[in-house]
């Protein structure tokens, strides 16, 4: 049964946010409405200022709306408290950001080891799962590397790694391209086209290069705060009963 015409994965209500500076309030999402199905690849693109950060926080539970709601599977993100939202984060979220954070003091298996390590498996098992995701992503050898030994483009794959060991529902990437030399960059999107289409996972992705709007199922503009444009490019039909339930499932097509 496809059901893409059932309920959003991501339901965003009416969102409203404004930053208080000094005296003057600052208005930077202005009513955004959007609904993001299961198994879409959507691209935010916009200004520098729009808002599309600020957006992507408040869908993550990092910033509470002054009005309006974000709607997971279902279930309003901001009735939960913040540490009920940091679990949906850590759980169903998987974050890739322009620039990698790492914890200096492990290496590469270590850092992509270590959300789930921090959600309860153990080191030995973390480790094994961490091993075999950098596997996947051909990355296997620089496993006891210090991440800030490799080039961009594979901090960033190991980013990825980081962000999907924890099988998350959906992948949110801000300007995860940004930094990166154009082969690089076309790698990443590579990883996230097959995480996409292989792992069936939800990707809400901010981009500035308008070429990667062929990876898209579904485009969205951004200007000043609002949604100026959507352009749904491709129907995304999605059988959840086929879904891989573990993400590096993907990995029996030998996809990646
Ligand atoms: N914590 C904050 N306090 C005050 N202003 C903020 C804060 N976060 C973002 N802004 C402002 O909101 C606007 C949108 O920022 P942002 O969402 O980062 O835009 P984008 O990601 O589209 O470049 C900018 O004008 C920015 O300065
Ligand atoms: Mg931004």
């Amino acid at each position: 049964m496809g059901i893409s015409s059932g309920p959003p994965i991501i339901g965003i209500q009416n969102i409203n946010k404004a930053f208080q500076v000094g005296k003057n309030q600052v208005d930077v999402l202005k009513g955004v409405d959007l609904n993001i199905m299961p198994g879409e690849f959507v691209i935010l693109f916009g200004q520098s200022g729009c808002g599309k950060s600020t957006l992507l926080n408040t869908i993550i539970g990092l910033e509470r709306p002054n009005s309006g709601d974000i709607i997971i599977r279902g279930r309003k993100l901001y009735d939960l408290g913040e540490d009920a939202r940091a679990k949906v984060r850590q759980d169903r979220f998987g974050i890739v950001h322009q620039q990698a954070n790492w914890i200096k003091s492990l290496n590469v298996v270590e850092n992509v080891a270590y959300p789930l390590m921090i959600s309860g498996y153990s080191r030995r098992a973390a480790i094994k799962r961490a091993e075999r995701t950098l596997e996947l992503l051909k990355l296997a050898e620089f496993s006891r590397y210090t991440p800030t030994e490799l080039s961009g483009g594979q901090q960033q794959k190991v980013s990825i790694c980081r962000a999907i060991i924890n099988n998350p529902w959906i992948i949110v990437a801000d300007e995860p391209t940004g930094n990166l030399d154009t082969v690089s960059a076309d790698e990443v999107m590579g990883i996230f086209k097959t995480i996409n289409e292989q792992a069936r996972r939800t990707i809400l992705m901010v981009s500035h290069n308008p070429e990667y709007e062929k990876y898209a199922t579904k485009v969205i503009y951004m200007k000043d705060g609002i949604i100026e444009k959507i352009v749904n490019r491709k129907d995304v039909k999605v059988d959840e009963d086929q879904y891989p339930s573990d993400l590096l499932a993907m990995a029996r097509g030998e996809v990646l």
